[in-house]
């Protein structure tokens, strides 16, 4: 289904991967604050040491409090044979003010379980298709410049590094600074 920002409460598209798993997208409910935890609950060392928050029920509780697509645009993938399973989470951000309402900061994780399956960058270029559809002109995001597959998902969909951050974020798992990338793409 096209995406519509008319009803985005009642979009929703079947993907299938490239192995034949089949999984339902759409945006995210109220009643999605559980399984999204368990997603997040249930990443690997490996996968949290890529992303720079720290992961609390709390945190997520927080996310449910305002749900405002014209603010926060979230995004839920549901495997077909696991419909209350969620294995990846989009996010875009929007401005509404007039000097940075033209661009999207856009977020992704994917479930240890689902990743190098094809998913990221298929949900990567569904996101940048929103962003297009909504008239935008950029979508940025921040990567650890450690993390090689995401980067090579990021440029594979179009994205250019623009900038280096140097020890942006103090990662509370790995113990150190850690340095990011700023990429975008402009459309
Ligand atoms: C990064 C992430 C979003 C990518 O999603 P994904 O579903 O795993 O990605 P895909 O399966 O679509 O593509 C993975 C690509 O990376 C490649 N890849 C895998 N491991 C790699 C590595 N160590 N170095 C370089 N490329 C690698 C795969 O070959 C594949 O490329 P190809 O399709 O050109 O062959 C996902 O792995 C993830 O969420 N990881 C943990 C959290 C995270 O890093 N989030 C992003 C924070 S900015």
């Amino acid at each position: 289904m096209e995406f519509d920002f008319s009803d985005i409460e009642g979009w929703s598209r079947e993907v299938a991967l490239r192995d034949g798993a089949v999984l339902l997208l759409r945006a995210e409910r109220p009643e999605d604050l559980e399984p999204l935890w368990e997603m997040y609950s249930t990443l690997s060392e490996d996968s949290l040491s890529t992303l720079t928050d720290r992961y609390t029920h709390d945190l997520i509780e927080r996310w449910f409090r305002n749900l405002d697509f014209e603010r926060i645009l979230p995004i839920l993938a549901f495997p077909t044979d696991e419909p209350t399973r969620v294995v990846a989470h989009t996010t875009l951000h929007f401005s509404t003010d007039e000097a940075t309402r033209h661009k999207a900061m856009y977020g992704v994780a994917v479930h240890d379980d689902y990743q190098d399956r094809g998913l990221g960058t298929l949900l990567t270029r569904l996101n940048i298709e929103i962003v297009g559809l909504k008239g935008l002109s950029k979508v940025y995001l921040h990567v650890l410049t450690s993390n090689v597959r995401g980067i090579h998902v990021y440029e594979k969909c179009g994205f250019e590094k623009e900038g280096l951050l140097r020890r942006e974020h103090w990662h509370y798992l790995l113990q150190d600074y850690v340095d990011e990338y700023r990429m975008s793409i402009l459309l």
